[in-house]
């Protein structure tokens, strides 16, 4: 009897941390992984041992990943540590996750914190030199087996000793009476028990309806599309190696609503001299001239689309709100092809007019409102941005 109830709660226990770090795992994959791994540097920091350099202090990391530039900006607890790291990563703007809850980055974060304790412990019996938290371990090996093994080794462990200890216990009552039920007729029917039952389609059930709830937000939002482009063109090669202004080719971007694509003309400007690249040689150029001769445009497969019931306005974020293109876009100038990168949901564009503070003293639009408001801070939301007939038509 009295073994019933610590084996059930440690069952539930189990169970729940599994869930909890699938949870972090999942959402790591889908929004951390194109720039960080656990154990190695990819854009930005190797993330194990972060805990530590953050004082183990959860609420100012999230604080920091749902928007590292208004932290970096801020005043915030870290925020030197922030700022020391960001020129270290030579300006490197990590996305902004307004769109992320505190509870999921905490997910996230426990996901991160078990890896690297995982980590440390797969690290140790292997004897290597180094466990200490800046210690980069090599190559980017997937260390969830390890821990798998890990797991199994000590669950197999604890029901040998369990076993052991049973049969120990009766060798020493030799006087016991046979009839009563064993410890693996308990166990069985604890397991088989109407509570038990009960709780576990319970769990099953929530696990289930939360994960369908989340599947449902998600319908009509197109994050990390990116469909095949009819010439393959690069920003890796023209915003990132070339170094060539989004705005020489975005020409719309800083003036109105629309960013625009780039007619054939302005791949003109440079592509009249260079007809041959070093990856396609001339047949990807060709397809260029052909369109530039024919006056027929180039027809380029549209990435982000707004439903037509939103009103976004560009000018307005970049010059206005002096927002980099990244913050939305991502890392756009080491992409070969173009994806969504932000979800574009609502609750997107309203997290983050509900965090963003105006820069009031760089704007003569606001020079009026500066004077009103002098030392005062003013989140978007202040201005209105969240009144429904703003970003709808
Ligand atoms: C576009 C690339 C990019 C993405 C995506 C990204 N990060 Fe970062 N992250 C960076 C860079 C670059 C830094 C270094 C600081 C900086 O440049 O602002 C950083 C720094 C960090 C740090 C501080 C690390 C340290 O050593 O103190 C944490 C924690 C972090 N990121 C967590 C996350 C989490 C969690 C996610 C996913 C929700 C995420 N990041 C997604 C690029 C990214
Ligand atoms: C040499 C011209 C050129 C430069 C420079 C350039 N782009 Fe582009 N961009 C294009 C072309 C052409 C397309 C359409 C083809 C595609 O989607 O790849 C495009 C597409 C895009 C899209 C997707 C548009 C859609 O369909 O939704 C985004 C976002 C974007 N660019 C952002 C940027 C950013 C940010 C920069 C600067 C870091 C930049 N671009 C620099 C030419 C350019
Ligand atoms: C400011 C100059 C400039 C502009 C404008 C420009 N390009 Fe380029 N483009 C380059 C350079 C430089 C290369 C690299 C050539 C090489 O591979 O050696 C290149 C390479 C390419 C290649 C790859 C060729 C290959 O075989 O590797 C394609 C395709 C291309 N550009 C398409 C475009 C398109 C489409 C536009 C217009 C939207 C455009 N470019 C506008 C400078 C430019
Ligand atoms: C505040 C977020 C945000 C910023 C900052 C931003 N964009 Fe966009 N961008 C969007 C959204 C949202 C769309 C989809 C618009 C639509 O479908 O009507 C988009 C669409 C685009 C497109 C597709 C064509 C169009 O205009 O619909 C291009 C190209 C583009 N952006 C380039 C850029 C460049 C270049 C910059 C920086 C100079 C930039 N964006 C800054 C959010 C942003
Ligand atoms: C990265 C942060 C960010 C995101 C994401 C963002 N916005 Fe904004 N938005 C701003 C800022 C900052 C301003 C204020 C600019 C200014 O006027 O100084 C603004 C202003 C606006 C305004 C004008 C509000 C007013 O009162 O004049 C509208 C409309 C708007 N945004 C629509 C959108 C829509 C629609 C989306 C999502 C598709 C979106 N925004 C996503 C930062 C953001
Ligand atoms: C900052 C910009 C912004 C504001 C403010 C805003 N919305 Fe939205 N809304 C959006 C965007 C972007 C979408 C489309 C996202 C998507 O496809 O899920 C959307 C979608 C919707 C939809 C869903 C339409 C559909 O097809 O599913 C409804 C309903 C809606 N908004 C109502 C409202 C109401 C009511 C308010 C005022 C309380 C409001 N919105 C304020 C940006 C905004």
């Amino acid at each position: 009897m009295q073994m019933k109830f610590p084996m059930r709660w440690l069952f539930f226990f189990s169970l729940f941390t599994w869930m909890w770090a699938q949870d972090g795992k999942a959402l790591f994959q889908a929004n951390c992984a194109s720039c960080h791994a656990v154990n190695r540097r990819v854009v930005g920091p190797a993330l194990k041992g972060a805990h530590e350099r953050w004082g183990n202090d959860e609420a100012e990391m999230v604080k920091f990943i749902q928007n590292s530039q208004a932290y970096i900006n801020g005043n915030f607890k870290n925020t030197a540590y922030a700022k020391k790291l960001y020129e270290e990563y030579n300006k490197a703007v990590m996305t902004a996750f307004t769109g992320l809850s505190e509870a999921e980055i905490r997910a996230i974060l426990g996901y991160i914190k078990a890896e690297t304790e995982a980590l440390a412990a797969a690290a140790k019996p292997a004897g290597e030199a180094s466990t200490s938290a800046g210690a980069v371990s090599g190559g980017g090996a997937d260390i969830s087996p390890i821990l798998w093994v890990l797991v199994l080794a000590l669950g197999a462990i604890a029901v040998a000793l369990l076993v052991a200890t049973l049969a120990l216990a009766r060798l020493l009552r030799p006087e016991v009476d046979l009839a009563r039920p064993s410890a693996w007729d308990k166990l069985r029917k604890a397991l088989a028990s109407r509570t038990f039952i009960g709780l576990a389609a319970l769990l099953g059930f929530l696990w289930l309806s939360s994960a369908t709830v989340k599947k449902a937000r998600k319908v009509g939002l197109h994050q990390g599309y990116q469909p095949v482009q009819p010439v393959a063109f690069s920003h890796k090669t023209h915003a990132g190696e070339y170094k060539i202004a989004c705005q020489y080719c975005h020409i719309g971007v800083e003036k109105g609503k629309s960013a625009t694509i780039p007619s054939t003309n302005i791949c003109m400007n440079c592509h009249t001299y260079i007809q041959e690249g070093s990856r396609y040689g001339t047949k990807e150029i060709a397809k260029i001239l052909a369109s530039y001769e024919s006056g027929k445009p180039i027809e380029w497969v549209r990435v982000h689309n707004l439903p037509d019931l939103v009103y976004f306005n560009h000018a307005q974020h970049v010059r206005v709100g002096g927002i980099a293109c990244q913050t939305c876009h991502g890392p756009v100038e080491e992409m070969e092809e173009v994806y969504q990168y932000s979800d574009l949901s609502m609750g997107w564009c309203i997290n983050c007019h509900r965090q963003t503070k105006v820069d009031l003293t760089a704007n003569p639009y606001y020079a009026r409102l500066h004077e009103q408001l002098k030392e005062k801070e003013v989140t978007v939301e202040q201005l209105g941005g969240l009144e429904c007939s703003k970003c709808h038509y």
